[in-house]
């Protein structure tokens, strides 16, 4: 693919950006112009990924941050702030998916996660956290800074889990679903200030967090025989959405949710 500059002269934002999904962002939002933090808990992946994408002619660097906790959120939009003069773009894109060790298998042989009575307060509390509290707080964070910057784009991973339910974990559809209707009220609320907030919606793609349920077991049959397009998704698939969403290409995009899954949910 021609890499082109659909993001140049933009300052992004990509938390999750260690693996999967927001590493596959990171470096595609950098091939195309942007200086990119890209943030995490892992972090010597996250690192690893920044490294790669300086060596490939990009602008990146790494910055830890763990979602859940607001004072580094601070940190870390002042930081961007005063190094690149401004942030224009944030990409919500950490989660996690709370799977316990042991999952259920329901008669259809999908493995699922905790049944909703035995669902414990810890874990909701956890994925809710990371998922939902998580997306809260960067956005808080980030809008001061659009403002200054004269505008800017949200774009919120939620998740096919976020539009319907399954037999999977209820913990995760819950947080994604919250994913999915605070973006449209971020959109509201900054419509008039030119800060667009949209959500994006994968099915199922190939990452280190969906893996388990996705290959060699009856599992990911089930969710391949789901999937009209007949192949898992990969996190180019995603990524080429959160950059058409990022960019100018989407200046009159906001409150949409951009579904991307092989067109299982269209079923
Ligand atoms: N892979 C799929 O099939 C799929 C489908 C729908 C939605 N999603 C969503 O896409 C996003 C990316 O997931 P992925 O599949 O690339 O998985 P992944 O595990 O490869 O990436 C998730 C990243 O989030 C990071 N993270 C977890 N907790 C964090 C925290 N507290 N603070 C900062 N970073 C944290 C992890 O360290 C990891 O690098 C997630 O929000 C996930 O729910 C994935």
């Amino acid at each position: 693919m021609t890499q082109g500059q659909r993001l140049s002269g933009k300052v992004a934002i990509v938390t999750g950006g260690a693996s999967g999904i927001g590493a596959e962002t990171a470096r595609q939002f950098a091939a195309h112009g942007a200086s990119v933090v890209l943030c995490d808990v892992q972090d010597d992946l996250g690192r690893t990924v920044a490294q790669e994408i300086v060596d490939n002619g990009g602008v990146a660097e790494y910055h830890a941050l763990d979602v859940t906790d607001e004072a580094q959120w601070i940190a870390l939009v002042a930081s961007v702030e005063a190094k690149y003069g401004k942030l224009n773009v944030l990409c919500n894109i950490a989660g996690v998916s709370g799977r316990p060790a042991n999952m259920l298998v329901q008669p259809t042989g999908v493995m699922t996660g905790t049944a909703l009575e035995d669902q414990t307060l810890e874990n909701w509390n956890y994925i809710m956290g990371v998922n939902s509290t998580g997306v809260f707080l960067g956005t808080k964070s980030a809008i001061p800074a659009m403002r200054r910057a004269g505008g800017g784009s949200i774009v919120n991973i939620s998740s096919i889990c976020g539009i319907v339910g399954s037999f999977a974990n209820a913990a995760y559809h819950a947080s994604k679903g919250s994913v999915r209707i605070f973006t449209k009220s971020t959109a509201i609320q900054y419509a008039k200030e030119g800060i667009r907030a949209n959500s994006v919606h994968p099915g199922f793609v190939d990452t280190p967090m969906a893996r388990p349920g996705l290959l060699g077991n009856e599992s990911g049959k089930a969710r391949m025989d789901a999937t009209p397009m007949g192949r898992f998704g990969k996190p180019i698939d995603i990524a080429m959405g959160c950059l058409y969403l990022a960019s100018d290409e989407a200046s009159w995009v906001t409150g949409s949710e951009l579904v991307i899954d092989g067109g299982m949910t269209a079923n």
